[in-house]
C-alpha cells in the first residue's frame, strides 16, 4: 500500500487560500507537489455558500501549469460548461442532483474538451451512478455536505469508497475516485486504502503552517 500511497493525486481547494496572497499560495502549492488545483464554484443556490466565478478560474490558470479541478456546485451547470473551459478547467465536476440530462451534460463537458466529473452528495447513494459511470473520468465523492471549507469529515465515506472501488472494478471501469471534504493526515491514509485515488484538502493545506509539508502529509511521506 506504502506505492499507492506515493501515488495518490493531492489536490489542494483554494477556498481555504488566503485571496489576500493567491498567487503566493499557489505558487507554495505547486512548489509544494500538489498535482491539480481544486476549485469550487458555489452560487448561493445549490449550496448556502456564494465563492468565486470563471474569472478567478482565468486568474488561476495563469498562474500555474497545474491542472485546475473545477467543481461546480451551482443549480445550474448547463449554460456554464463553456465558460469554465475557456477560464482554463482541465477537469469539470457537476452534481448529479441537479443535472436533469446528466448524459447530455457529461458529454457536453468531454466534447470541449474537457474531463468530466460526477459528484455524489453524503445523501445520495451510489446506485445514482449507475448509468453514468460508463462515461465518467472522475467521481467525486463528498465527504462533507459541500457549501464551505473546514467542516468535519463524514466516516460514513470510507464505505462508500469501498462500495465504489468494488462496483469500478467489477465492471472493469476506470474513473478516478476523488474525495472532497474534512480531509487530513488521519483519514488520508485510510481513505487511500479504501481506493482513493485523488483526495481534495483544503483546510489541513492552506491553513497549515507549511504548505508543502502538508502535501506531503497527506500522501503519507514523513518529513525527513
Ligand atoms: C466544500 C468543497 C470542498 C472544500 C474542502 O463544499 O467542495 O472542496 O473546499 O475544504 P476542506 O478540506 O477545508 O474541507
Ligand atoms: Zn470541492
Amino acid at each position: 500500500m506504502e506505492s499507492k500511497k506515493h501515488s495518490v493525486l493531492i489536490a489542494p481547494s483554494i477556498l481555504a487560500a488566503d485571496f489576500a496572497n493567491l498567487a503566493k499560495e499557489v505558487a507554495l502549492a505547486e512548489k509544494g507537489g500538489a498535482d491539480l488545483l481544486h476549485l469550487d464554484i458555489m452560487d448561493g443556490h445549490f449550496v448556502p455558500n456564494i465563492s468565486f466565478g470563471p474569472g478567478v478560474v482565468k486568474t488561476v490558470h495563469a498562474l500555474t501549469p497545474l491542472p485546475l479541478d473545477t467543481h461546480l456546485m451551482i443549480a445550474n451547470p448547463d449554460p456554464y460548461l463553456e465558460v469554465f473551459q475557456q477560464a482554463g478547467t482541465t477537469r469539470l465536476t457537476v452534481h448529479v442532483e441537479v443535472c436533469k440530462d446528466l448524459k447530455r451534460t457529461v458529454s457536453t463537458i468531454r466534447q470541449l474538451g474537457m474531463k468530466p466529473g460526477v459528484c455524489l452528495n453524503p445523501a445520495t447513494p451510489l446506485s445514482a451512478l449507475e448509468e453514468i459511470l460508463p462515461e465518467a473520468d472522475l467521481v467525486l465523492i463528498m465527504s462533507v455536505n459541500p457549501g464551505f471549507g473546514g467542516q468535519k469529515f463524514l466516516p460514513q465515506t470510507f464505505q462508500k469508497i469501498r462500495d465504489l472501488k468494488h462496483i469500478i472494478s467489477s465492471q472493469g471501469l476506470h474513473p478516478l475516485i476523488e474525495v472532497d471534504g474534512g480531509i487530513d493526515v488521519e483519514n488520508a491514509p485510510l481513505l487511500i486504502d479504501a481506493g482513493a485515488d485523488v483526495l481534495v484538502s483544503g483546510t489541513a493545506i492552506f491553513k497549515s503552517k507549511n504548505i508543502g509539508r502538508a502535501i506531503r502529509n497527506l500522501r503519507g511521506i514523513p518529513e525527513r
